[in-house]
């Protein structure tokens, strides 16, 4: 079921999102985090990170998996997803490093790590809340539109329309890398509940032809339509061709 909440400025877009993530927390301190890069994000992290300095949420017990990683980027490097969020969240709030969990960029043997990614995820049970921004091309973590998805956690060989849209964050398009790691939709599917968060009208058409269009590989968030609680939170301008 899709259950979509129209916020009227970034502040609500960010206190709603927030407001989600750290509700689950505090019924289930112990829960298990699906966490998210990108630009959607930030300000969603900026405003747990005021609840935590409040008292109003803890992370202590809390575990996080991350959707996805570059490959070739080491841990500090500017860009890595790892450093995101370490910057963005992790070293703000009171949750145990050891208990964060990044797919690994420069493992030497990436299809190896990714299968180690999966044995991990699998061993730690079902994610209690996997948070996700959209991609302009309906990607969700890495998977890219394809004519066939991936189950698991995998290598992908980047779009280029995701290269280019990645490349702000980059001196240069070439300095974006050609491959990333990421979690596959069915590992994605299987959380007992996803936050899908987009705002700004770019995403407009992508977000209606996600949860309203047809199911397709070709747009791989379509398939978020066949799990049984998503919550949407989108802005205005995101939402405007939502019926
Ligand atoms: P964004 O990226 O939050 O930077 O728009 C979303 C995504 O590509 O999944």
């Amino acid at each position: 079921m899709l259950n979509i909440i129209k916020v009227s400025n970034e502040e609500q877009f960010n206190e709603v999102g927030a407001g989600i993530i750290a509700g689950l927390l505090q019924t289930n301190p112990r829960a298990i985090l699906g966490l998210a890069t990108g630009s959607t994000p930030v300000g969603v992290y900026a405003h747990l990170i005021e609840l935590y300095k409040k008292g109003l949420v803890s992370f202590a017990q809390a575990t996080s998996y991350n959707l996805d990683e570059y490959i070739g980027l080491a841990s500090d490097h500017p860009e890595s997803y790892r450093r995101f969020m370490n910057e963005k969240l992790f070293n703000h709030v009171d949750i145990d490093l050891r208990n964060t969990y990044v797919p690994d960029g420069t493992a030497s043997n990436p299809e190896q790590a990714a299968q180690e990614y999966t044995r991990m995820l699998d061993a730690a049970g079902r994610i209690d809340l996997q948070f996700l921004g959209i991609g302009h091309n309906g990607h969700i973590g890495f998977n890219e539109p394809a004519d066939e998805l991936h189950a698991t956690t995998h290598v992908v060989a980047l779009k280029e329309d995701t290269r280019q849209a990645n490349a702000r964050f980059f001196n240069s398009i070439d300095e974006v890398p050609t491959h990333a790691m990421t979690m596959g939709i069915a590992s994605i599917l299987k959380s007992k509940q996803i936050l899908l968060m987009a705002k700004g009208e770019s995403k407009a058409e992508v977000l209606a032809r996600a949860l309203t269009g047809p199911l397709t590989t070709q747009c791989p968030a379509s398939l978020l339509q066949t799990h049984p609680n998503v919550v949407i939170v989108v802005d205005q301008a995101a939402g405007g061709m939502l019926k």
